[in-house]
């Protein structure tokens, strides 16, 4: 079982975009996800069931490999189901940093995603966000493999603000860009319906698969 964290302090940089495409591609390979869904505006909820969760801790099949939780409290995962049950388990992060490092002290995630989007905050909040995760490391709380995504933003900015930070964690990766398709991702988010679907953008999925490869 992995556990794979999708995170980011600032709001609207691609935390979604990533865990609910991220568990289209792992059922598509016959993998059983456990999506978790920490944000209470419950978007990863709503991209799959078309409406929002009635309370708390309420878990629903989407189909017999995806279970997804609603989870705004951020209770540690081993206390919402029988996760060894599940291949796979992801979170769908809320946006405060402390709520971030709650859920990495408590669950131990053997991945990080950060997206950046083409916010400027996006990339800014690097300098805040990986010497935390950094500081994690270095009371050996946690090594995760981390694994920061330009969404349509430059990779070669967020190198270049990644140079200026003093703590950065001892495993990092910036991915591949990629390519700008602002209007587009909202709009699958809008719709529930993953961005490879549409017209002319097949070739995305590919791109989440190597994210998930890295
Ligand atoms: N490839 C891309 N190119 C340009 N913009 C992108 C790309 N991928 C995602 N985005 C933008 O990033 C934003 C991501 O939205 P998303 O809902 O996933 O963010 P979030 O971090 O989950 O937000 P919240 O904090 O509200 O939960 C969208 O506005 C989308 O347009
Ligand atoms: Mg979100």
């Amino acid at each position: 079982m992995s556990i794979i964290l999708c995170t980011q302090h600032k709001g609207g940089v691609g935390k979604t975009t990533l865990a609910v495409h991220f568990a289209g591609i792992l059922i598509s390979q016959l993998n059983r996800i456990l999506l978790i869904d920490c944000d209470t505006q419950s978007n990863a909820w709503l991209f799959y069931f078309g409406d929002k969760p009635q309370a708390p801790l309420e878990i629903r099949e989407y189909s017999n490999r995806l279970s997804i939780v609603w989870n705004p409290q951020r209770e540690p995962i081993r206390r919402l189901a029988d996760i060894e049950s599940y291949d796979h388990v992801i979170f769908d992060m809320s946006t405060p940093l402390p709520d971030t490092v709650q859920v990495i002290a408590a669950n131990h995630p053997d991945k990080i995603f950060i997206p950046v989007s083409p916010n400027p905050w996006a990339v800014e909040a690097l300098s805040d966000n990986l010497p935390v995760i950094a500081a994690l490391e270095e009371q050996s709380l946690v090594q995760p493999e981390i694994t920061i995504v330009p969404l349509g933003s430059s990779k070669k900015e967020i190198d270049d603000k990644i140079k200026i930070i003093n703590e950065v964690p001892k495993r990092y990766k910036v991915a591949r860009r990629m390519r700008y398709l602002a209007k587009e991702t909202d709009q699958a988010l809008r719709e529930g319906d993953f961005i490879w679907n549409y017209q002319k953008l097949e070739d995305v999925r590919d791109y989440f698969v190597s994210l998930l490869k890295l």
